[in-house]
Parts: structure tokens; sequence; C-alpha cells
């Protein structure tokens, strides 16, 4: 298990490049089931999260093949069984259960887990599967969908907290090849969706409304192979913008889309930093105490919940009195107590976090619970005073693509250092 040393206090400048969108890639390779002609994408990150997904794919019978950013995808003949030992390295794995429903009528995939961000039901995903006609089982814990014929419905797939985006991806996808047509009600509106509906139209899909809380459907018999480039990571760029208002001079993101942003550049506006936001590019210069915002996250177009964690980090270094409330899992505050080793002050109530901003933060040996939780140590060690220990970064490599070497470029002082298993 590797550990990341941040040594705070050096300046960032420069240009980084975003890589492509993780939260993309999942579901735009599990597609590739969809068809047995083959399909290339670009702009696969090389990530660990990806590389479980190409196993879970290469396990199934598709022929993977991967060349740098490029990844292509024949899956002439698959099984539909997705078994336990790759699939419950990562919640993501679930989004293989929409396109074997729908080509092959049936899947059986282990049953995610919960994680240290809360209890992560996929009832939602069931409850669409149903309305196109599928059973659903746990046996043995595992997920076991089947139909005779998929059927086209109408259906609301919002939940309690909101919209699903993975569950709005996986019953589109099985609603490509279901009979006549199906209307998804409540349906994620986030860029990610609308990328995945962008590749299933290039494979002969008939889609309509993504990108809104309504999507129609009307199904295909068949869809055929198709090339494709994923987004760029909208969470990724957000999470280098956050490092650059923290500890930067002057930062440009390169390859962003900066529409997909404008919930995190509002705030950081708010917050007083500068930005000159161009289509594909977006230039931060830091300024010194940010100003205390409050936020609130919610489904897109809102403030990302991913970007939760780093927001935390910046504004315990506001000048006065931040909140951050959580609606899409209420119990994503591991960060918090990490955070608050380095000297950060915040106090949790409920699902808010009240953050009264600290004139310093010190660097501190810290625990990474999850993904962008861990992102948020990283940044805050940046500023921190003295060295930062960031320990179990695998999880930041699930999701971001060379993080250490990116911020060294910028002119981080970073170390990554080998660990055995045992620490
Ligand atoms: C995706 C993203 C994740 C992001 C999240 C919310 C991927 C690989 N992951 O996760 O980074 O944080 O969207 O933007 O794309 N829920 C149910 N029942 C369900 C499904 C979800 O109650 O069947 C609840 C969840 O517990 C959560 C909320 O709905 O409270 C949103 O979750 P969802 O959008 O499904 O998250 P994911 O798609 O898993």
């Amino acid at each position: 298990m590797d550990k990341i040393i941040v040594h705070g206090g050096h300046t960032l400048s420069g240009a980084v490049k975003i890589s492509g969108s993780k939260n993309s890639a999942l579901p735009i390779l599990a597609a590739a089931l969809l068809t047995r002609e083959p399909c290339v994408i670009h702009c696969v990150p090389d990530l660990s999260d990806i590389h479980y997904m190409l196993q879970i794919l290469s396990h199934l019978g598709a022929q993977v093949e991967r060349a740098s950013g490029t990844v292509q995808i024949q899956a002439e003949n698959v099984s539909t069984t997705a078994p336990y030992e790759i699939v419950r390295k990562m919640r993501a794995s679930v989004c293989v259960l929409g396109p074997l429903l729908g080509r092959h009528k049936e899947a059986r995939v282990s049953l995610p887990g919960g994680c240290v961000i809360g209890d992560r039901p996929i009832d939602l995903h069931l409850k669409g599967f149903r309305a196109l006609n599928a059973a659903c089982r746990v046996e043995a814990g595992d997920v076991k969908v089947f139909a005779g014929e998929l059927k086209g419905s109408t259906m609301n797939l919002e939940g309690r907290q909101g919209p699903t985006v993975l569950g709005t991806g996986n019953v589109l996808m099985a609603a490509t090849l279901a009979e006549g047509i199906t209307v998804i009600e409540g349906a994620a509106a986030e860029p990610e969706v609308v990328d995945l509906a962008q590749f299933l139209i290039k494979m002969g899909a008939k889609i309509e409304g993504a990108g809104t809380r309504r999507i129609t459907v009307e199904g295909v018999k068949e869809l055929h192979g198709a090339e494709h480039s994923v987004i760029p990571d909208r969470i990724e760029a957000g999470t280098f913008l956050v490092a650059a208002a923290l500890a930067g001079r002057e930062v440009t993101l390169r390859r962003v889309n900066s529409e997909h942003l404008n919930a995190v550049t509002n705030v950081l506006s708010e917050s007083g930093f500068q930005l000159n936001i161009q289509k594909d590019t977006i230039t931060v210069k830091g300024n010194g105490a940010p100003r205390p915002v409050d936020i609130i996250t919610e489904p897109y177009p809102g403030f990302p919940t991913d970007m939760q964690a780093q927001m935390c980090a910046l504004l315990s270094r506001a000048d006065g009195q931040s909140s951050v409330t959580e609606t899409v899992f209420p119990q994503r505050f591991m960060h918090v107590s990490e955070l608050k080793r380095m000297g950060a002050d915040i106090a949790i109530e409920g699902a808010t976090a009240r953050i009264t901003g600290v004139p310093k933060l010190s660097g501190a040996p810290v625990m990474a619970s999850d993904l962008r939780a861990s992102a948020a140590l990283v940044l805050a060690g940046l500023v921190a005073e003295g060295t930062t220990e960031v320990h179990r970064v695998y999880h930041i490599d699930r999701g971001y693509e060379s993080i250490d070497e990116k911020l060294m470029g910028l002119g981080a002082e970073i170390q990554r250092v080998k660990q055995s298993a045992s620490t």
C-alpha cells in the first residue's frame, strides 16, 4: 500500500491537462457488451477502477486491447456472470447488469456492499429493470436479473436522495434493446449520463432527452460498433481548481468542459478567486484566504457531492465560517476527522459540516478513507506547515490519473512511497 508524502508550502503555477472522466468511461466500457462488433473508446483514464472494469469485461469473454488512452473492446460471445473476486473491488461493476440484460436477457453480478460514504443500495436500478419486464432476485450474495423479453415502459427512477447516476445509465443501456418505448422519469442529468447516451446513439440506439430529467428510448433490434472519446473529468478538474485556489499563483486547466464545472467555478468566484473561464480551459489565481461560503451538494447541475471533501479542505483556510451540507450522501464526512488532525476547525451537525477557517493547517499522518476524501487530504497537505503523510492512497489511484505527477508538474513537492501491505 503506497503512501503519499506532501511537503507543504510550495506555490503552484503552470498548466495541467485533465484526463478523461472515470465516471463516464466506466459505463461506456460496459456498454460495449451490447454489441458483437468492436467498439473503440478514446480518452480512457489509466486508473485502477478502469482496470477492474476491463478485467470484468475480459472475464465475461470480451476481447480487450488497450494502447495508452484508447481501448478496443469486442464482445462477440460473452457469458452473463461476473465473479465476486473482481466485482467486489468496485461498486461500479454493477453497470454491466444493464447491457447484459439488454443483449442476453439475463445477468448475474455480485451485489455491491456498502462503502464508507454510506449505504449504497441498487434498489432503483432493479426498479428500472423490473419496469422493463425483468425479474430480479438476490441469490447467494449475487443479484440475478432475467427476462423472457424486455418491454419498454414508463418508470420513475427518482429516489429519496434524488436521481441515480449509474442506475439511470444501467436502465438506459438495457432499454436500448427492449421492445417498444421506454420513458425514464426522474432520470439523472449528469454529463456522464449524456456522454453514455451519446455513445449509445453512435451504436444505433434511439435516445432523446439525455441531460434532462426525462429520457425517452425507442428500442432497436440490435446495436453496432462505434468509436467515442470520453468527456474530460469534471471532478478531477474541480480538484485541480481547488488545489490552485489553495496553493496556486496562477494555474491553467487544459482539456476541460467549463460548462460542466459551473457549480464549482461559481462557488470559487463567490469565495473571492479570479477565474478566466474559456470553453475548454480555466485559469484560476490564488489570492490568499478564501471568503467563507455556504454550499449544498445536489444532483447536477447543483454542486457535486464528489467535490464536497475538497471544498472542506479549502474552506478550512477561509476567513470566517462556512457550511457544507451533503444531500446526496448524508454520511459522507469521513475526511473531516482527518482534516481536524491537521488543525481544521470543523463541527458536524447532521448532514452539515460547519467550518471555521483557521490561519494555518499543520502537516500530520492521515488516513485516506475514500477516493475524494484522499484528494482533500492531499490538497490540505499542499498548504499545511510541514509534512503530511497520506496513507492508503490506493483510494486516490481509483480516480485520479497520476495526481502526484500532475501536482509536481505544477511545483508541488510530493513523494510516493511504497509500503508493505501490513502498514
Ligand atoms: C455516481 C458516481 C459517484 C457520485 C454519485 C453521485 C460513478 C461511478 N459514481 O455514483 O462518484 O458520487 O454518482 O453523483 O459514476 N441510491 C438509492 N438507490 C439506488 C441507487 C442510488 O437509494 O438504487 C441513492 C444513493 O445511496 C445516493 C443517491 O441515490 O444517496 C445517489 O446515488 P447514485 O447517483 O446512484 O450514485 P452512483 O451512481 O452509485
